[in-house]
């Protein structure tokens, strides 16, 4: 008996040992390919480098674009380094905090009905001070609100909330404000239903109603400002990706029917190469599309998250750089596109840091200037990207 045991314990053991050896090779062999993969989004031919000492702002404005970023008011009011580096580059400018209900160190909202303007109010200076166009971020969201939201708004009181939002808030900046992110990220097919609406607070206190009735809000209080409708996840080759376009088509052209007044889809444009695979052809034609509706389109938060290249300094920010300039001229050749936003200026100050860091721990390099506010290759593929694109 104990033979027996002896013998079949030991079959069963190199019976393991070989199907460890082979799940091994599968897993290594697909750790090479992944790293070849990787390795070939670099073409070590490429150059980026740029002619005439231009500031992005410079080249964006030769055809007719605008090219901005984000930060925030205890960033900017501590930096001035960096403050000087955005008036530089800039000619548009969104806050990452203080035009939403609550966000990092900033409450514009801190009760029912109660508003706290002063964050806000110095980020409105700022943006008059340095002649920069402001946009505002965002109206109506299912994230960033406060802790009061939960427990205070129900289906009696949801509209008369956000009525008062958007009047006070957007009647404040009238006259200031380029465009306004009026409502953001209403969109995910994953929620499974038909019409492809993220299931909301905001769904749920007013019905599928409420982002044609928070357009119709803004441009009350505000007739100049150009109202958009933003999301993230369009740009890549994916179902997921392909679904999202196609939902957020659709819900575009509901707002158009129902002469909703929109005047342009915010495409966030957060990247990430090594992880999806990108298909200019595709992109090209979701934006003719939007523009057949007589929209306008800016690329509203672009960064390129690294988490999924190699350590090595220079070949990852060749894949970034490459990165920005096959996405920029992709988009950029639709000439309904007006403007091009990074979320962020310099690596030092990007939320991919905190929230999508690498698992070596090194720092991220997601942005167009280096932790010292030095111009990186990723600077070099913008102004490329904004001197080859067409006139508009
Ligand atoms: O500062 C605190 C920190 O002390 C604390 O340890 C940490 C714990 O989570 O929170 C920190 O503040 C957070 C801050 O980011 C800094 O990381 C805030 O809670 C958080 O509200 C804030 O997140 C912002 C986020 O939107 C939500 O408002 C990010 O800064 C901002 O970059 C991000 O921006 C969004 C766009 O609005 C919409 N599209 C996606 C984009 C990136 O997520």
């Amino acid at each position: 008996m104990n033979q027996i045991f002896k013998l079949t314990s030991r079959r069963n053991f190199l019976f393991a040992l070989g199907a460890l050896a082979a799940s091994s090779t599968v897993v290594i062999s697909r750790i090479l390919e992944r790293h070849q993969d990787i390795e070939a989004l670099d073409n070590p031919q490429r150059n980026f480098t740029v002619t005439q000492e231009l500031s992005l702002k410079q080249r964006a404005a030769a055809k007719g674009l605008f090219y901005g970023t984000t930060s925030t008011k205890s960033l900017l009011a501590a930096n001035p380094a960096y403050m000087a580096a955005i008036v530089e580059n800039c000619s548009m400018f969104v806050p990452e905090w203080e035009f939403k209900w609550t966000a990092g160190d900033t409450t514009l909202r801190p009760g029912f009905d109660k508003f706290d303007f002063t964050a806000a109010d110095w980020i409105a200076d700022f943006a008059a001070t340095h002649k920069l166009l402001l946009r505002g971020h965002t109206l109506v969201w299912h994230e960033s609100l406060p802790k009061w939201f939960k427990d205070t708004v129900n289906r009696e009181n949801a509209q008369q909330l956000l009525q008062n939002h958007i009047q006070t808030v957007v009647k404040r900046y009238a006259g200031k404000i380029h465009s306004w992110d009026v409502v953001n990220e209403a969109i995910e097919p994953d929620d499974g239903r038909d019409d492809g609406l993220r299931i909301t607070p905001w769904l749920e206190s007013l019905g599928t109603n409420y982002i044609d009735l928070a357009f119709r809000l803004t441009a009350e209080a505000d007739p100049k400002a150009l109202l958009f409708y933003n999301d993230y996840g369009l740009d890549y080759d994916t179902p997921k990706h392909e679904a999202k376009r196609t939902a957020v088509l659709k819900l575009l052209e509901r707002l158009k029917s129902k002469d909703t007044p929109i005047h342009g889809l915010g495409i966030q444009g957060h990247l990430s190469p090594g992880k999806y695979k990108f298909n200019s052809q595709k992109l090209r034609q979701f934006l003719a599309d939007v523009a057949s509706l007589g929209l306008k389109i800016i690329i509203t938060e672009m960064d390129v998250a690294d988490n999924y290249l190699p350590q090595d300094i220079t070949l990852r920010d060749r894949i970034i750089a490459a990165t920005y300039e096959d996405y920029l001229s992709t988009v950029l050749d639709e000439t309904a596109v007006i403007a091009v936003l990074t979320w962020g200026l310099s690596d030092r100050y990007s939320w991919l840091g905190e929230f999508k860091p690498r698992s070596d721990k090194a720092a991220v390099r997601p942005l167009p200037l280096d932790q010292k506010l030095r111009r990186k290759l990723a600077w070099n593929a913008i102004a490329r990207a904004f001197d080859n694109a067409p006139i508009r």
